[in-house]
């Protein structure tokens, strides 16, 4: 039996109360979804920034009448601390999610973007710490490992930040820190590398890669592509980050009070990204074999991403259960009825 499978039988022996922050969004949901399939009691705080009530209304749809009942959903913004206490009532566990994602956001907008991220997470933080929770698990970024040049990634050696996005994903884990040794309070950072998978928002000007040529594909757009193609990314398909938060959740102190990877340890260039979302969509009865235009490098965008999940494994008992193909197959089918 894997460490996740051990806690998740634990977690539906004895069900705990968990905080989900940016529960609308593309994790906050798929969060939802496998908490509340769990019989967890979960709350869920949100804006609607970019999320949407329709990720909401899907989860609703895929549990049962009585783990629905277990849901109960706060509309309010961490950038408002009453909003923060509110929803830390009462809870066990602190799975903060809520922000505003993107370096091209946070480029065109770096005060609302810090807004978020920053002032957003230390209200969450100081509510949290306030309210005694068991534990608090945040959404880091390896956008933190800014122009370090090493590969793979290993957590203590960070570089310079290349956006402000980057900058406050940062602060974040400045701040975690400083709340471990001020007030003891020890909470987990996971360090996502490209998260992707079912519910991630294909629309808008700031979409992610994967949903965006997914839907490009599908509606016979242009396919974009920032560079020559040869950049290349650690992608992590949703379900390997939701093991890792729910490990993190229910780590033991030892575990606390550090960051850690998420990701496969696995490195996909775009090229090879994009042959393979077409394959996939092909299976899926969407057969568009156009070949992409390229166009200049993004700029804040690093050249080659890649993670050592080692620290991951060893101190929470992670193993990742999907690679990237096995995470597009699954997406894939959602895609294409999500956009169809
Ligand atoms: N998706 C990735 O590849 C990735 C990579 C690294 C880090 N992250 C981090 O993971 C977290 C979740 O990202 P996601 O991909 O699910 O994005 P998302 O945009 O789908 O979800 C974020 C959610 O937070 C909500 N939100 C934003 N500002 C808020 C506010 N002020 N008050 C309340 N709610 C607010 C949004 O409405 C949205 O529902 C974010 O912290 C993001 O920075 C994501």
């Amino acid at each position: 039996m894997t460490k996740f499978e051990q806690i998740k039988s634990e977690l539906i022996a004895a069900p705990k109360t968990w905080l989900v922050t940016g529960v609308a969004g593309f994790i906050g949901s798929n969060l939802l979804e496998t908490l509340l399939k769990l019989n967890q009691k979960v709350v869920g705080l949100d804006n609607f920034a970019t999320g949407h009530q329709y990720n909401l209304d899907e989860v609703k749809g895929l549990v049962s009448y009585e783990q629905w009942q277990q849901f109960s959903f706060i509309e309010g913004d961490i950038r408002e601390y009453k909003d923060c206490e509110k929803a830390v009532e009462n809870v066990d566990y602190v799975l903060h999610q809520a922000a505003l994602g993107s370096v091209p956001r946070s480029i065109a907008d770096p005060i609302m973007t810090n807004s978020a991220n920053i002032t957003g997470f230390l209200n969450m933080l100081q509510a949290a710490k306030e309210a005694k929770v068991e534990s608090f698990t945040y959404a880091a970024s390896s956008s933190t490992y800014g122009d370090h040049p090493a590969l793979p990634k290993v957590e203590e050696n960070i570089g310079n930040p290349l956006s402000p996005y980057a900058v406050t994903k940062y602060v974040n884990e400045l701040y975690a820190d400083v709340f471990n040794r001020t007030y003891g309070f020890k909470v987990i950072g996971l360090r996502y590398f490209n998260v992707f998978g079912q519910r991630q928002d294909p629309n808008g000007a700031y979409a992610a890669v994967i949903p965006r040529w997914t839907a490009d594909l599908i509606n016979s757009d242009e396919v974009f592509i920032n560079g020559d193609g040869e950049t290349s990314r650690d992608f992590c398909f949703i379900e390997n980050t939701i093991q890792m938060n729910i490990l993190a959740a229910t780590a033991s102190d030892e575990a606390k009070a550090q960051v850690y990877n998420v990701a496969v340890g696995d490195r996909t260039t775009l090229n090879t990204l994009y042959a393979s979302i077409q394959n996939s969509l092909a299976s899926n009865g969407v057969d568009n074999q156009s070949k992409p235009t390229y166009r200049d490098f993004r700029a804040g965008d690093v050249r080659h991403s890649q993670a050592d999940i080692s620290k991951a494994k060893n101190n929470l008992g992670y193993e990742p259960e999907f690679n990237i193909q096995q995470g597009i197959d699954k997406a894939m089918p959602w895609y294409v009825k999500f956009i169809k």
